[in-house]
């Protein structure tokens, strides 16, 4: 947190707590263009986008938000150099292994959605621990989505469920939209209210495209790393002024 940013730790008086998303999701987009302006590899700005992310996190405890979903790595996202990917791992490794005591001190239980198998050992290792040293815990359930595709998502669920039925477990007609969405990733999690890209990019990239039909979406310019609590506060007073109509008049 900046020192700018400390008038930010309770809940701006413009905003309306019992408007507040429940649950907000973020793409962390600009990293590379951020370090780039910096004249700094790709990596230093990932690097910051950790702290950008960890501020966030805090910033939901500090207003009342009890969930947060955060896109750390696509499945597209292997084509990238293998040192960058390299480094995102073992980035994700150190840092779950840092946070976590005080993740457990701030009572916030993390999960991990994704096609989790395709990791490096050591990282599954990791998310295991810090998933079961975390689950009972109750401030905020932060998300954070890794080797995660929206279609390869509704693609596997598709296919629990084919099983399901062609082993007679279930009949076409039980496929609801409760029971479609209990075989994503995301089981058990609410969808996102509010939905965060940075770095201007107008599109969802792959991410919670089922959970996403009736979201709100919030694209500033700002660089991931640059996004700080007055950032947020703007988004979170631009998805104040929406009307929510879920399709309704
Ligand atoms: C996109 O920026 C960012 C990523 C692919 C990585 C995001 C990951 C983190 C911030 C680390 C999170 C850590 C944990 C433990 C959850 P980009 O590289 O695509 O930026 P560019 O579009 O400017 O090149």
């Amino acid at each position: 947190m900046t020192t700018q940013d400390t008038e930010l730790l309770y809940l701006p008086s413009d905003l309306q707590k019992d408007l507040l998303p429940q649950h907000v999701a973020v793409i962390m987009d600009g990293n590379g263009r951020w370090a780039k302006r910096q004249g700094l590899p790709r990596i230093m700005g990932h690097k910051r986008g950790v702290d950008a992310l960890k501020d966030l996190l805090r910033c939901c405890q500090d207003w009342g938000i009890k969930a947060l979903t955060a896109y750390a790595f696509s499945t597209e996202n292997w084509k990238r150099p293998q040192e960058e990917v390299e480094f995102l791992m073992s980035l994700f490794q150190r840092v779950l292994r840092q946070e976590l005591r005080e993740m457990v001190e701030e009572n916030v239980q993390i999960q991990f959605v994704g096609n989790l198998e395709a990791l490096p050992t050591a990282l599954q290792a990791e998310i295991s621990y810090s998933m079961a040293e975390t689950k009972n815990n109750q401030s905020i359930k932060f998300t954070v989505a890794t080797n995660y595709g929206g279609r390869q998502e509704i693609l596997q669920a598709c296919r629990a469920i084919a099983h399901k039925v062609q082993d007679g477990i279930l009949k076409p007609e039980d496929i609801s939209e409760e029971l479609f969405a209990s075989h994503l990733y995301t089981a058990g999690i609410a969808d996102p209210d509010l939905l965060i890209r940075t770095s201007g990019e107008m599109r969802l990239s792959n991410f919670l495209l089922w959970q996403m039909a009736y979201g709100e979406i919030y694209i500033t310019d700002t660089l991931w790393p640059d996004f700080d609590r007055r950032e947020f506060h703007r988004a979170l007073c631009a998805y104040q002024q929406r009307e929510r109509r879920f399709g309704k008049v």
